[in-house]
């Protein structure tokens, strides 16, 4: 007998136990058996849930990786970020259109291949690259391209896309029979904190040695500052989230990595997947949490199967679960999370958003994720990077960890480093570095630039080159791109421009309109039509957006184009046309705002008079 789409739905949602916290892999699910979340299918998950059509309709709506219109069976999802494109993305595209016989966006009418883009898919060390469904294609050429779709075209059917697209694998646990993929970790310098041998259990034997007080002091001790970019004090965050009212506590592990050209946690969850699971236990233990969740993005869905396996692993060894190491009372446990293609997740109100079944929308704060995050409920979210320096602090102790680095800054930084060098890939540095040696060591040969901490960050160049990497001086949550001299600063901040105002939530009129303002006058400064007043403007929109934004996206979104401004102004100077005076010479944000405001119907309580 035959089932039905909605009997298979139905059966999704129980499986869940019809929990609408759980909506996000439901919707998940039943693309997975039915290829997209169509009219009637959130028809049928409402039902089930009994939630108004309308929720599902808009997560379904908000993830680029769900569908409500079948797309082809198999999608290939080109990344376009700087890096790519740098390495000839765009002439993939071209090939892969010709090829198909559709434009980027479109599926070809046999409903056999769907072609579009990606924003960053973590894989920017060995560009262009693609994901064809949840396979990763790297070091893509147009030649391999066009015979990768041939292959499949000629075989029609495409179950094993793996077995018909990869020849080698790549190194080091690429290789392993739960990941298969054709990735590389292209480490190219292993340090003493992350990429150091690890013996499983060592930390957490320590740890549980100590009060759970005593392990926040030793973290605090250390100067641990947190890993995913904004550099905030670990053992602090902890306290707080300890000290918090709460039947129930949580620890998320922020494996988004969205930032563009960061590929550093790919590494990590490939590498050291048990340095992260034991950071997350002592964390668990330290905050009193029992449940920890692993948020990981779409893109790296290849590794799941090998990341469940090493719990797995883990929990017959009695280092998860209930009663850890055997002392009873003490329970812990860890589920992914998988994320569904949204930037903006990363940011650690939206991805508590998302782990609760929501569109991605960052929350008010306060109150803060310590006071009231998963659920309502006390939560710590920490980057993968700085869970691994956890269990290294507990390991070998917080002097030892303080001793490297910098006295703001203390331990080793991941640098996953892509662009205009010889050798990209992942560098494990104490921080403190100079940019000049970070250079030399991935043999950039005379750059003109680099983003520092992706387009979030800020450019900077040669003046800038002698300044160090560290939360003080040169900040980055691991994204560096280095940019040799034929490249063009302008073009490279409009696309960085393009990223955002895709992957702004839309909440707010500064951060959704702002960003489409800065972007056109960009275009028209690059079409060589812009004027001396377009750089005050420039300048004083970007100021306007970030400090009238509501979360981090929009109040780091103008950085492209400011620190382009400060430090590159001859590169906007010498595309002016001739300055006519006055003519933008007032910059009034209402104005500039207020006809979106008017289409909308929104207006921005920032700009409120
Ligand atoms: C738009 C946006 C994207 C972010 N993406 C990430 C991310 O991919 N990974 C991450 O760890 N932190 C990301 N963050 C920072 C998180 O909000 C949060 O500060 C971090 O996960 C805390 O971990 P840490 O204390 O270990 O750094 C992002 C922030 C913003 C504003
Ligand atoms: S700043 Fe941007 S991403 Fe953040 S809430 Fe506002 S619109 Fe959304």
């Amino acid at each position: 007998m035959s089932t039905t789409r909605e009997e298979v739905v139905s059966t999704i949602c129980q499986a869940y136990g019809k929990d609408r916290g759980r909506l996000l892999d439901i919707a998940r699910d039943v693309q997975e058996k039915l290829g997209c979340v169509d009219g009637k299918s959130v028809n049928r998950i409402a039902e089930e849930l009994s939630i108004p059509r309308v929720e599902v309709e808009s997560l379904v709506s908000f993830y680029s990786f769900l569908y409500s219109e079948l797309k082809g069976q198999v999608r290939i999802s080109l990344c376009n970020d700087v890096p790519d494109r740098m390495k000839g993305a765009d002439r993939i595209a071209a090939e892969l259109e010709e090829e198909l016989g559709i434009q980027v966006g479109e599926t070809t009418p046999d409903g056999r291949f769907s072609l579009q883009y990606a924003s960053c898919i973590g894989q920017s060390d060995q560009a262009p690259a693609a994901l064809v469904n949840d396979l990763v294609v790297p070091r893509l050429g147009p030649a391999t391209a066009r015979t990768g779709v041939q292959i499949l075209e000629e075989r029609g059917e495409f179950k094993d896309l793996q077995r018909l697209l990869i020849r080698d694998y790549g190194d080091g646990n690429n290789a392993h029979d739960l990941v298969r993929s054709a990735s590389n970790n292209n480490l190219r310098r292993a340090g003493e904190v992350i990429f150091a041998e690890m013996q499983r259990g060592a930390a957490l034997e320590r740890a549980l040695a100590m009060s759970p007080v005593e392990v926040i002091r030793e973290i605090k001790t250390s100067r641990l500052r947190g890993r995913g970019g904004a550099g905030f004090p670990t053992g602090m965050k902890w306290e707080f989230t300890r000290a918090a009212e709460g039947d129930r506590r949580f620890l998320i592990c922020n494996a988004d990595e969205g930032e563009p050209g960061t590929f550093k946690d790919r590494v990590i969850l490939t590498e050291r997947p048990d340095l992260l699971f034991e950071g997350m236990t002592v964390g668990g233990y330290a905050i009193g949490a029992e449940e920890g969740l692993v948020y990981l993005r779409a893109e790296y869905a290849y590794l799941r199967g090998f990341l469940e396996h090493v719990l797995a692993e883990r929990r017959e060894q009695g280092l998860l679960g209930k009663s850890v190491c055997g002392r009873e009372g003490l329970n812990f446990d860890i589920r992914i999370q998988m994320g569904a293609g949204a930037y903006i997740c990363g940011e650690e109100t939206a991805l508590i958003s998302s782990c609760e079944g929501l569109r991605g929308d960052p929350k008010n704060r306060p109150p803060f994720p310590a006071q009231q995050g998963y659920l309502g409920k006390p939560t710590s979210v920490n980057n993968v990077e700085t869970l691994c320096c956890v269990a290294r602090i507990l390991e070998r102790g917080s002097g030892w960890f303080a001793s490297i680095g910098s006295q703001g800054s203390t331990g080793t930084k991941l640098l996953s480093i892509s662009g205009d060098c010889m050798k990209p890939g992942v560098y494990e540095v104490p921080f403190g570095i100079r940019l000049r040696e970070v250079f030399e060591m991935c043999d950039a040969e005379d750059p003109m630039a680099a983003q520092v901490g992706g387009p979030s960050g800020q450019m900077v160049g040669e003046a800038d080159f002698d300044r160090t990497i560290c939360f003080d001086d040169l900040a980055t949550g691991g994204s560096l791109m280095v940019f040799g001299r034929d490249r063009d600063v302008l073009e490279i901040a409009t696309q960085f421009m393009q990223f955002f105002i895709h992957e702004s939530c839309g909440y707010c009129t500064p951060c959704r309109v702002g960003n489409v303002l800065l972007k056109e006058r960009l275009d028209r400064i690059l079409a060589g039509r812009g004027e001396l007043a377009d750089l005050d403007y420039l300048q004083q929109l970007g100021e306007s957006i970030k400090m009238a934004s509501r979360c981090g996206l929009g109040q780091t979104s103008p950085n492209p184009v400011l620190s382009t401004l400060e430090n590159f102004r001859p590169a906007y100077e010498e595309r002016l046309s001739d300055p006519v005076e006055g003519e933008h010479s007032s910059f009034d944000i209402h104005s500039a705002l207020s006809t979106a405001q008017a289409l909308t119907g929104r207006k921005s309580v920032h700009f409120e008079e």
